[in-house]
Parts: structure tokens; sequence; C-alpha cells
């Protein structure tokens, strides 16, 4: 299956978004992964034509990796989906979205005007950028990326392109992107914005999956990239300064939009910006959504995004979360292949994340506390396959294999030509007994206990790791 693309009108060439989504949701995160692969590969291909685009086509190699130093160490992020979808959480007039959230305006065809009025009601006076950033840090998230203006069109941040947003259009009178980026500054840890540059259901000429609904919309998509898009991008960059600007929904984005949209990128050339810009841009990051690639993207950095529950923005009958340790093992699985995770949290319409939520980002804390040097500033791992179940990740000398499984018999690993120096339970520093076979295999003796989530090992290596190719 093949992602639906949107003409510069705004109608859906090839299908529905509906039921893309819908599609996706029931069949499962296998035709996400088909689907993003294929949006990928096509962005990839594009890329060499459309250079002249690209902001960062003229970067040198030794900038590129500079800059992308900090988000490759860090592995792990918070994503956070709130806008004015929080107030109805998933149900309008009595009709329940069957979608994710923030899609409610669009699935439900909620007339531009009706939406807006939400805004009247949104007022999420328990809303706290000090808690939040607290709730990612104790998480062990390195940083947070933050919804400033969703399909919806809504601005999370005090825009001077118009009213409609959260400090001139509602009761709360507060700019939440502006908190938010100054408690990220105090507390140590990035900040960055999802904006979405052409999907856009409430300001005329945005786009729209699908084709619009009611006739406020209709307009010229470069107007709309001009008047809206572009001089809130520059906004967002000039005054708030993210460290990622996360674009979202490719659109057939003519050469023009993306300069305009890209305009204000030299005020940061240290800005790490997505794959999702449209037109072939590359972009820093390969996005795959709510899937893990099977051998994640050789050469270039990337992140899956997920959800804890199935919806980004919030829904108030939600109810399916994740387990703590298939999060946990997702991360692990994730940096085993050299990538990051940003996982979604949808706060509530008052401005609290979900207990159910905060709750699991605890216990992640709690593990990666104990089990951090396995995850962060490691790289992929050198094994194609482990005759366990379990993941590897490397940094210099050391290895570090994540066991979900121990086999009775202890560990060895495969091709393995570097002597190992000894190993040892990460969380408990405990020392593991190696076992050498004749033929030189050493088989790395099974811990008395075992952590339920998973039990990381720390294998020093007596050398440059070497690993016979398989
Ligand atoms: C999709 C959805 C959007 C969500 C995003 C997160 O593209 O349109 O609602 O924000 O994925 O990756």
């Amino acid at each position: 299956m093949s992602v639906p693309k949107i003409d510069r009108t705004g109608q859906n060439t090839r299908m529905r978004a509906t039921a893309w989504i819908s599609i996706a949701s029931l069949i499962g995160s296998a035709v996400f992964a088909d689907a993003h692969l294929d949006i990928q590969k096509k962005g990839s291909k594009k890329a060499a034509v459309t250079d002249s685009v690209d902001p960062n086509a003229n970067e040198t190699p030794a900038h590129h990796e500079a800059r992308m130093r900090w988000w490759r160490e860090a592995r792990f992020g918070m994503f956070i989906h709130w806008g004015l979808y929080a107030v109805p959480a998933g149900t309008y007039n009595g009709a329940r979205t069957q979608n994710i959230g923030e899609w409610i305006m669009h699935d439900l065809k909620i007339p531009v005007s009706d939406y807006a009025s939400l805004a009247a009601k949104f007022n999420p006076t328990e809303f706290n950028a000090d808690e939040w950033v607290a709730i990612a840090k104790a998480a062990g998230m390195k940083y947070i990326v933050m919804t400033s203006k969703h399909h919806e069109g809504f601005a999370m941040f005090h825009t001077k392109v118009d009213a409609f947003n959260i400090y001139d259009g509602t009761p709360f009178k507060r700019d939440p992107i502006m908190e938010m980026s100054e408690a990220c500054k105090k507390a140590g840890i990035k900040f960055g914005v999802y904006y979405s540059q052409a999907q856009d259901w409430h300001h005329a000429g945005g786009a729209a999956y699908g084709g619009h609904w009611d006739t406020a919309q209709d307009g010229d998509l470069h107007e709309y990239v001009k008047k809206v898009a572009a001089p809130q991008v520059k906004e967002l960059l000039t005054k708030y300064k993210p460290a990622v600007l996360w674009w979202d929904t490719e659109v057939q984005m003519s050469k023009e939009d993306i300069k305009e949209l890209t305009a204000a990128f030299p005020a940061d050339p240290w800005l790490v910006a997505n794959n999702r810009l449209g037109n072939g841009v590359p972009g820093d990051t390969e996005t795959p959504e709510q899937f893990i690639p099977a051998t994640g993207f050789p050469g270039r950095d990337w992140e899956t995004c997920m959800t804890i529950n199935d919806t980004w923005g919030y829904k108030s009958f939600d109810r399916n979360f994740k387990s703590t340790q298939t999060l946990l093992r997702n991360l692990i699985d994730i940096a085993s292949k050299g990538g990051n995770y940003l996982l979604n949290v949808g706060p509530e319409p008052k401005g609290v994340i979900p207990t159910p939520e905060v709750d699991r980002l605890k216990q992640m804390g709690e593990w990666l506390d104990k089990n951090g040097d396995s995850i962060y500033g490691t790289s992929a791992s050198p094994f194609k396959k482990l005759p366990f179940d379990g993941r590897c990740t490397v940094e210099g000398r050391k290895l570090y294999v994540n066991v979900f499984a121990w086999p009775e018999s202890g560990l060895t690993l495969p091709g393995l030509k570097t002597k190992i120096r000894g190993a040892h339970v990460l969380a408990t520093g405990k020392r593991l007994k190696l076992i050498k076979a004749a033929d030189g295999t050493v088989t790395i003796s099974k811990p008395a206990e075992l952590d339920p989530i998973s039990t990381a090992i720390e294998v020093d290596l007596a050398g440059k790791l070497e690993v016979d190719p398989q």
C-alpha cells in the first residue's frame, strides 16, 4: 500500500485519508511500515534532483556530524500532541471518532467556525511546563518535541499571524510553547516543535487529506504558505529557537513553498529537521511512525515515533496503554538498530499528562537510571542475529547486551573476534563468570537475579571491536 498524496488543492489523489487511517489501525503497524518506508524511499530518490531547495544542501559533512551529535546520543525523546482537540477528547456532539484524537475535526467533518468555537472552552489552568519537563527528565528522555500547530490550524504559541492561537483566542492567555522552551532550557533538555506546514483545516488554502469540507477552507495553498505557515515558522525559529523542527504530512509542495518555509533556517545552523517537509527534501531524520524498521536505516539518522496508547492527541476513552515492558523493549530494540524513540503523550484539556502515561514513563526512567549506559550514546549492534532473545549496542570497547530471555547455558556472541576482558550486570555491578570452550568460544554465565524487563550486561572488550562478517 502506498501513502496518499494530496495535491495542491488539498484533494487526495490516491485514497481518502480517513480510509487510510482506519485501515492502517485495523491492519496494524505493518501497513504504516510499508506506507512510510514508501514515502521515505521516494524522498531519498528525489533528493538529488531537488537539492536547490534543500536548506542543508551545501553543508559540510563535518558540520552535519557536529549538528547531529546531541540528537544521536539522546536516543529517547518525548513527543507531545496538545491542541484544541484535547477539548472534545475524541467525542463531539455525542459522536466518537474511531481515529486518532487530533484528527477529530477532519473525521467528523466539523465546520470551521464550529470547531474554532472550542477555543473559548480551552483553559488548561493546570498546565505547568516545569512539571512536564520534570516528567520527561525522570523518564530518561533527552529532548521534547511539542505540537506548535497541528492540522487543525490552531497555534499553541502567541503568533502575530492571527488570533487563532492559545494566547489571543482562549481564556488561558498564556504561551505554552514559550513556557516549555524556557522550562527545557532551565532543565538542560532540548526543546523542539512539531509544525504542520501544509495541512491546515482552519485557514483558507490549507490542505486537507480527502479534500475540503467547508468553503471557508478553500483557497490557494501557496498563498496559505506565504501568509500563515512561513511567517509562523519564522516566528518559531527566531523567537522560540527550537532545537528540532518536526514537519508533518507531505503534500505536493512547490519549490517556492519550500523556499518560503525554510527561509528562516539560516537563523539557526544547528536546527535538526525531519524528512516530512516535501518536494524530496531529505531532511536529517527518517521518521518511521508506529513501527520499528527491521534493520533501521543504515547510513541515515532515524527516529520511530509512537503512541503509548493508540492516539496522539488525548482521547478520554482510549485506555489501550502499552506495558512498560513493551515500551522499554521497544527503546532497546530501536537503540540496537541505531535509532531514536520519540514516545508520545497526549495531555488532557486541563493541561495534565494522563496518569497511566506518567506511570509508565516513571517506570521507564527507573530502569534507565540503572541501565542507561546500554542506550545513550551507543551505536547499532554489530551482530546481524543473536542466538537468544536480546539486543546489543556498542560504545567504544564496550558491548552492551540486553537480554530478554536468558538461555540456561549462558550467552555467546557469535562471530565476536575481540577478546572479552570481563562482563557484569549493568544495574548491580555483579561480575559474571566467563566460561571458555576448547575452540575458544566464550560463554557469559547467567546471572542469579534477572530483571523481568531486560537484564543489561556490560561486556568489556580487550581491544577494538571486531566481528566476523555474518
Ligand atoms: C500522522 C498524523 C498526525 C500525527 C503524526 C505523528 O502523520 O497525521 O496526526 O501528528 O502522524 O507522527
